[in-house]
C-alpha cells in the first residue's frame, strides 16, 4: 500500500498562475488495485475557486483514460472536505469550468467514486459529495447545504440531486434551515452513506477499502429520473419557511426547485434550478446576505493591533440579575470556569434558580441532555465574596446602570483581581472611561456590552477607551470569539453603536405626527424587523423612558404620546397595557382607551391622524439611523461601516437579508439619503456630505480608507 512509482503523486494547477486553489493527486496501488486520490486544496476551506474546478475537470478526465485505476477517492485538505462555491467570486464573476459542469462529469464515471468526508462539506461542497456515488464521513465531519444564508440556493445540481436520495421533505428541511447537521445526524438523515471511526488517514484507508470493493457504477447516479413523490408535503413546508424566514425569497425558490424534482425529469429540474439561481443572484437579497457573510467576518479584525490576547479559563460575573446569569450561562456553556458573585444572598439564589430553570427547560426541548446540562452547571460557582473573584481572567460587572455605584465596584474589582485580569464593564452606555478612572489600571479595563438575553443574542460589542491597552482589547475580542459571538470592536461615546443609531430611529415623531402605531409596526415588520418600534417600547416598559423625563421635569401629557402613556400608567407588556393591550400570553391586539390617548394628543397639536405610505415610514423611521452611523464613523466610533451593520443585524435583528441600515442607504443612494435627511430638518453627518460629494461606493478603497483614519486619529494606534 501507499503511494507508488514516484511521478504519481502531483499536483494540478490547471497551467494558469493565476488561479486560486489546486488539486492533489495521488494514485494509490494496493493488493486488490489501484485508486486515484483526488484531495482538493485551497487553504483555508477549501472553497472551490477556478484552480480547484479546473483541477476536478481535468483528473477526472485522466482517471477515465487510466485503464489501471479502478475506482476514485475525492477528499479536501487542512482537515476540511469543502467549504462550498468561493463566495468572493460571486461579486468578481466565475471563469473557468462551471461547478455543475465538473459535479456532472464526476457522476457520469463509471469507476466507483468516493468521497471521503473530514470536516465540513458545505454548500458547493456538499454538491461535490452529491456528484460522488458514495460518501463516507470521519466522526467529525459535518454536512450541509446553507446556499440559504447566502440568499441563494444550491445551484449545482443540489436541489435535484438531494430529494432523489433523501426525499423531498428532509431535503426542503436541510436546505430551508441550511444549518450543517453532525455526522451522527447526516447519516440518518441520509447524507452519509457511513461513519468511519478515526483520523484522516483512517477514513482514506477505508475509503478506498470501500471503493474496491464496489462494482463499476450503474445504479448509484442521482442525476437520473424524478424524486419520491411520497414524502412531498409541499405546500405546507412552504408555509413553515415563510413563517420561519419570513420576507426571504430563497427558501421559496428553493421549494420550488424541489416540486421540480418531484414531478420532472432531471435535466428539466436542472432547468429550473438554473432559474430560479439566477433570479435570486441577481436580487438585493443575495447580495446583501453575501455582504453580510464577509461583514461578520471583518468586524472580529482590529486594524493595527499587534498584541496577543492573555490567557482565558475562568470568568467572573458581577451580578446575578438577568444579564449576569446570561451571561454566565454563555461563558459556562463555552467552557469557561465562572465565578458568579452577587452580594445579596437572595438575589444569588434567585438568579441560580433562573439559570437552572432555563436550562431545564432546554433539557425539556431536547436542545440539551441532562449530562451536557450538568457538566454546564458544575462551571458555574455562585459566591457573595469579592475574594472569590481574586483568580479569574476576565471579571464583567453587570449591575444596574448607575456610575457611582459602577465606579466603586470597580475600585474593589482593582483590589482584589489579579494583575492582568482584564475587568470588563457590561454598561449599555456609560462612559467607560470614567470607570476605568476608578482603578488604578486603566488600561486593564474595557466594555463588554452583551445584548439581552445575554445568552441568545450574538452580538457583543467590545468598547475601548482612550486608555484601554493592546492586550485588554486582544483579549476582550478572543473572549467574544470563544462566546461564539459576533464581537466587534468600537468606541467609547454614549450609547456606544448599535443602542446609539438605533436610538435615534424616528418612531416617536411619526406617531407625533399623527400616524398610528399599529402603521408604524406594520411597516417596519414588512421591512423584515421581528417587531415594530412601538410593540418594542412596549416590550422595554415605557415607564424607564418616562421616568426619566419626569426626573428631569421635562414631562408633558399634553403634547407628547409618550409622556401620555406613562401619565395613565400605561407601561407596556409589564402592566398588561402600552400602545397595546396585552393577553396572559402577552400577544399584543389593538386598545381603543390607548388609541383614545393618542388622539387626544394630537387634538392637543393641532394634528390631522393621516396614513403614510410604508415606504415612507421606513424613511422616517431608519434613515435618521443612517445618519447617526455616518456620525458615529466620521468620529471614529467605529472600524468600518459595515461594523455599525453587524452591530444592528446582531443586536437588534436588523433583517439581514437588508445588509443593515448603511447597506440599505447606499442600496437607496446617498444623495437621495442626504435630501431626505435634510428635509427631515436633521443636522446632516459631515461624512455623508463628503460621501456624497466624492460618490464614494459602499466599502469603496477611498469610503475605507477615510473611515479608518477618523478611528486612527481617535484612538492613536500607538496605545494599543
Ligand atoms: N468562499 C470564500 N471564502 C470562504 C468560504 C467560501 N465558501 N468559506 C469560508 N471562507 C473564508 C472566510 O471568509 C474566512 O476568511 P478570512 O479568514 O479572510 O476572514 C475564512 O474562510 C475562514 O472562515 P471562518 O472564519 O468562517 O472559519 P470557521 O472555521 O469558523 O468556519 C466554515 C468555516 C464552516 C466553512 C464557514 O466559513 C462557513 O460556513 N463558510 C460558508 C459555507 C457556505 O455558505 N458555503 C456555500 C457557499 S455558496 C455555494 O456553494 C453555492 C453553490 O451552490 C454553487
Amino acid at each position: 500500500m501507499g503511494s507508488c512509482s514516484k511521478h504519481l503523486s502531483r499536483v494540478l494547477f490547471g497551467g494558469i498562475q493565476a488561479m486560486k486553489g489546486q488539486v492533489q493527486y495521488e494514485k494509490r496501488k494496493t493488493k486488490d488495485g489501484c485508486v486515484a486520490i483526488l484531495t482538493m486544496d485551497n487553504k483555508p476551506v477549501n472553497a472551490l475557486s477556478q484552480g480547484v474546478r479546473v483541477g476536478l475537470d481535468q483528473y477526472f478526465k485522466e482517471v477515465a483514460a487510466d485503464s489501471e485505476v479502478k475506482a476514485v477517492v475525492l477528499t479536501g485538505a487542512h482537515g476540511v472536505f469543502c467549504g462550498g462555491a468561493d463566495i468572493s467570486e460571486f461579486a468578481t464573476g466565475v471563469e473557468g469550468p462551471m461547478l455543475g459542469e465538473v459535479i456532472a462529469a464526476m457522476e457520469a464515471s463509471e469507476k466507483p467514486v468516493v468521497a471521503a468526508i473530514d470536516g465540513v462539506a458545505l454548500g458547493g461542497g456538499y454538491e461535490v459529495a452529491l456528484g460522488c456515488h458514495y460518501r463516507l464521513a470521519s466522526q467529525r465531519a459535518q454536512a450541509g447545504l446553507p446556499e440559504v444564508n447566502l440568499g441563494i440556493l444550491p445551484g449545482a445540481g443540489g436541489t435535484q440531486r438531494l430529494p432523489r436520495l433523501v426525499g423531498a421533505a428532509k431535503s426542503v428541511d436541510v436546505m430551508c434551515r441550511g444549518a450543517p447537521l453532525k455526522a451522527p445526524k447526516a447519516a440518518e438523515v441520509g447524507l452519509f452513506d457511513r461513519v468511519i471511526e478515526g483520523d484522516h488517514a483512517a477514513l482514506i484507508q477505508a475509503s478506498v477499502d470501500f471503493a474496491l470493493s464496489m462494482p463499476p457504477v450503474a445504479e448509484r447516479r442521482l442525476g437520473r429520473g424524478t424524486a419520491d413523490a411520497a414524502d412531498a408535503a409541499l405546500a405546507a413546508k412552504r408555509q413553515e419557511y415563510a413563517k420561519l424566514r419570513p420576507g426571504e425569497a430563497a427558501p421559496q425558490a428553493i421549494i420550488t426547485c424541489i416540486e421540480a424534482a418531484v414531478k420532472q425529469e432531471f435535466k428539466d429540474g436542472m432547468r429550473v434550478e438554473f432559474q430560479e439561481f439566477c433570479k435570486l443572484m441577481t436580487g438585493a437579497q443575495a447580495q446583501a446576505l453575501q455582504y453580510m457573510f464577509f461583514a461578520e467576518r471583518q468586524c472580529q479584525k482590529v486594524p493595527g493591533l499587534d498584541a496577543k490576547p492573555r490567557a482565558l479559563q475562568s470568568c467572573g460575573i458581577l451580578g446575578a440579575g438577568l444579564m449576569g446569569g446570561g451571561i454566565a450561562m454563555c461563558c459556562a456553556e463555552n467552557g469557561l470556569k465562572v465565578v458568579l458573585l452577587d452580594v445579596d444572598q437572595k438575589n444569588l439564589e434567585r438568579g441560580m434558580s433562573v439559570i437552572k430553570k432555563n436550562y431545564a427547560r432546554s433539557v425539556e426541548r431536547k436542545s440539551k441532555s441532562q449530562a451536557q446540562v450538568e457538566t454546564i452547571l458544575s462551571k458555574i460557582h455562585p459566591c457573595s465574596n469579592y475574594e472569590a473573584l481574586s483568580e479569574c481572567d476576565i471579571v464583567v460587572e453587570a449591575v444596574f446602570e448607575n456610575m457611582d455605584l459602577k465606579k466603586k465596584l470597580f475600585a474593589q474589582l482593582d483590589a482584589v483581581c489579579k494583575p492582568g485580569c482584564v475587568l470588563a464593564s457590561n454598561t449599555s452606555g456609560l462612559d467607560i472611561d470614567q470607570i476605568a478612572s476608578a482603578t488604578q489600571r486603566p488600561e486593564d479595563v474595557i466594555g463588554c456590552h452583551f445584548f439581552s438575553p445575554a445568552n441568545v443574542m450574538k452580538l457583543l460589542e467590545n468598547v475601548r477607551g482612550p486608555r484601554t491597552g493592546g492586550e485588554t482589547i486582544a483579549t476582550a475580542m478572543a473572549f467574544g470569539k470563544k462566546l461564539k459571538k459576533v464581537t466587534c470592536l468600537v468606541g467609547n461615546c454614549g450609547g456606544f453603536i448599535a443602542n446609539r443609531v438605533m436610538g435615534v430611529s424616528g418612531a416617536a415623531k411619526v406617531l407625533q405626527e399623527g400616524v398610528w402605531p399599529q402603521d408604524i409596526d406594520a411597516a417596519a415588520e414588512a421591512y423584515g424587523m421581528r417587531m415594530g418600534p412601538l410593540r418594542m417600547w412596549d416590550l422595554v416598559g415605557l415607564d424607564l423612558f418616562g421616568r426619566e423625563r419626569e426626573k428631569s421635569g421635562v414631562l408633558n401629557p399634553e403634547q407628547v404620546v409618550f409622556d401620555a402613556m406613562y401619565k395613565a400608567q400605561r407601561f407596556g407588556q409589564k402592566s398588561g397595557k402600552g400602545f397595546y393591550q396585552y393577553d396572559q400570553q402577552r400577544r399584543h391586539q389593538r386598545d381603543p382607551s390607548a388609541e383614545a390617548l393618542i388622539q387626544q394628543v394630537w387634538s392637543n397639536t393641532g394634528v390631522q391622524p393621516k396614513t403614510m405610505p410604508q415606504e415612507e415610514i421606513i424613511e422616517n423611521l431608519y434613515l435618521p439611523v443612517v445618519n447617526e452611523g455616518f456620525k458615529c464613523l466620521e468620529e471614529g466610533m467605529a472600524i468600518r461601516a459595515s461594523d455599525i451593520d453587524v452591530c444592528c443585524v446582531f443586536g437588534y435583528n436588523w433583517p439581514r437579508y437588508r445588509g443593515g441600515p448603511m447597506k440599505w442607504a447606499f442600496t437607496v443612494g446617498l444623495p437621495t439619503v442626504l435630501q431626505k435627511v435634510e428635509q427631515m430638518g436633521l443636522t446632516p453627518s459631515e461624512l455623508l456630505k463628503e460621501a456624497v460629494a466624492k460618490k464614494w461606493k459602499m466599502n469603496s478603497k477611498d469610503f475605507n480608507a477615510r473611515i479608518l483614519s477618523a478611528w486612527t486619529a481617535r484612538w492613536p494606534a500607538g496605545k494599543l
